[in-house]
């Protein structure tokens, strides 16, 4: 596909561990005159930061999706202007919970250029201090523009620069000193979307289940809001989800001691961990199917009941969010839900309509900070016009789209989770390396990263968890060394 000219401005929605990558490398191209990044917390870390306090009890909404629960806010009539806080909820609070540790080995995890202090796994506040020390080396600090929320980007042309699309950005920063939201707009060549996709909770629609809620309010939650154990002290506790969030949340309550024996957890599908029993302390139970509220029943598939719960967690995941995209100027909306997929999305990081001045950083499950390192360089290198071949045409990158489609659906999967046994990593890494190029012989630019033998090593044999029928497992300082092939869900299936 021709390519456009180089961009000369770009924005970075989001400082997270892909804002980080994206901003680094984008600066070491030194070809771009602006580089903004924009960030609604007060610091850099994204997911990682730690929120003691999850924030006001939202009431959790069962099936309904980000379309309805985190929409765009009403941008003002004219702008630049300071308007009163918004008091809309923006679910910027993060999920992490106190005793959260990382459960990818650090050598995988970690950036190629700085490895994280210790590891494998480590308390969350090692990786947030990482995120935050990596701006602060590669200088990519003084880019950031904190307590900014991007609130609307929208596509606009610019005369000055031929027919290439440029995109407005109507900002919007807290002013915690005169308590005020500072309302304006920028306009940008290219627009790094790298806003994470953890932070608006879903739960599933369940018979009865708005009336439960609104009889118990504080009686359902969801593992976003989950910080300790002791809170559940004493109480009869079912745990729904069964993937990181519902096993580590089971272990921890079960480990605590201090919540009524059993765990109840409600799994709709086993995952690498579960033997053929469960373990010490935990009950295993089918999907929920009723909440009865005048005689507080749950009714589970398999026709049983539990009476008299104190809790329900529900770690049933989170859905992407984009309220910034401006669907009416863009041409259209950029995720379908029915689909849980980018619309005409290339290679998990661009978009067939703007392939040169809109990519996405970090939205595939797999692995994860490595992996946006990949996007980064090869989006940098693009941007700037120094990748080593431009994008293929859109009828080639349409025609990816569809097989990827068809593939996963044959396989009942999901289209942006690349797995890790049947080589679609490794080739989904090899196209952004090959696309990146090599940096100017003069210094400009950054390699992408070798994925060597080590760290494919580690990927493949270090877990946090051990996995029941792998006979060869061994404990090692808390963390554990599998070394049998695997034939259940993908290795990497709970990141
Ligand atoms: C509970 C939990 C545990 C996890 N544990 C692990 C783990 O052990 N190992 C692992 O590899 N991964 C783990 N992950 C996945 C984790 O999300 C990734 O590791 C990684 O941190 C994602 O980085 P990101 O930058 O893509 O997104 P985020 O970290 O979510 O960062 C996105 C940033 O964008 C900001 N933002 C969003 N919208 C806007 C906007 N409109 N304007 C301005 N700023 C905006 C957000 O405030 C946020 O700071 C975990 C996730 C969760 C939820
Ligand atoms: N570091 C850590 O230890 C740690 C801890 C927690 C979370 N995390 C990370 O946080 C991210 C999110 O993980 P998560 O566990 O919160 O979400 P998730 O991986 O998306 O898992 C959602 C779970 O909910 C279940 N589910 C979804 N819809 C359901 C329905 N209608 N009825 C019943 N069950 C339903 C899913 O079942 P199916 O599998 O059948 O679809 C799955 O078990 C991941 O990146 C993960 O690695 C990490």
């Amino acid at each position: 596909m021709m390519a456009q000219p180089p961009a000369k401005s770009v924005a970075v929605i989001g400082a997270g561990a892909a804002g980080a990558v994206t901003a680094a490398a984008l600066l070491s191209e030194a070809a771009f005159e602006i580089i903004r990044v924009f960030e609604r917390r007060e610091t850099p870390g994204g997911t990682w930061i730690y929120d003691p306090d999850p924030g006001e009890n939202v009431t959790l909404k069962p099936g309904k999706l980000p379309l309805e629960i985190d929409p765009p806010l009403q941008l003002p009539s004219h702008l630049p202007v300071d308007t009163p806080p918004t008091t809309q909820h923006r679910w910027s609070k993060t999920p992490i919970y106190s005793e959260l540790t990382t459960n990818v080995p650090d050598i995988a995890m970690s950036f190629s250029d700085d490895r994280f202090a210790y590891g494998p796994f480590v308390p969350h506040w090692v990786a947030k201090q990482y995120i935050q020390d990596y701006f602060a080396r590669h200088q990519t600090d003084k880019l950031l523009s904190l307590e900014t929320t991007v609130e609307d980007v929208s596509k606009i042309f610019s005369k000055q620069n031929g027919s290439r699309e440029r995109w407005r950005l109507t900002l919007r920063r807290f002013d915690a000193v005169r308590h005020v939201d500072v309302w304006w707009q920028e306009d940008f060549d290219a627009v790094i979307i790298a806003n994470g996709h953890y932070s608006v909770p879903y739960i599933p629609e369940v018979k009865g289940l708005e009336d439960f809620l609104a009889a118990f309010p504080d009686r359902v939650s969801h593992s976003k809001s989950y910080r300790v154990s002791s809170l559940y002290a004493n109480k009869r506790v079912v745990v729904v989800g069964n993937s990181a969030s519902g096993h580590d949340i089971t272990t921890q309550l079960v480990q605590s001691g201090l919540t009524q024996a059993p765990v109840y957890q409600s799994r709709r599908s086993r995952s690498r961990w579960d033997g053929d029993h469960p373990p010490n302390g935990v009950e295993w139970k089918p999907t929920i199917v009723e909440y009865r509220t005048s005689t507080n029943e749950i009714v589970f598939d398999d026709g049983t009941v539990l009476n008299d719960v104190d809790a329900v967690i529900y770690c049933t995941g989170y859905k992407p969010s984009f309220p910034f995209w401006n669907s009416k100027a863009n041409g259209g909306p950029i995720f379908d839900y029915r689909e849980n997929r980018i619309l005409g999305s290339y290679q998990h990081t661009f978009l067939q309509k703007y392939p040169y001045s809109i990519a996405i950083v970090g939205l595939p499950r797999v692995l994860t900070f490595r992996s946006f390192e990949y996007q980064a360089v090869a989006i940098a290198r693009l941007f700037s016009g120094r990748s080593s071949k431009p994008l293929p045409s859109i009828s080639e990158m349409r025609e990816w789209e569809k097989d990827r489609a068809g593939l996963v659906k044959r396989e009942r999967r999901k289209f942006h989770d690349i797995q890790w046994e049947n080589g679609e990593t490794m080739e989904w890494l090899s196209f952004l390396y090959e696309l990146a190029g090599l940096p100017k012989l003069e210094g400009e630019g950054r390699y992408p990263p070798v994925l060597d033998e080590k760290t494919r090593w580690a990927i493949k044999h270090v877990r946090k968890y051990p996995e029941p029928g792998n006979k060869e497992s061994e404990d090692n300082e808390g963390w554990v060394l599998v070394n049998k092939e695997e034939t259940r869900k993908d290795i990497l299936h709970f990141i």
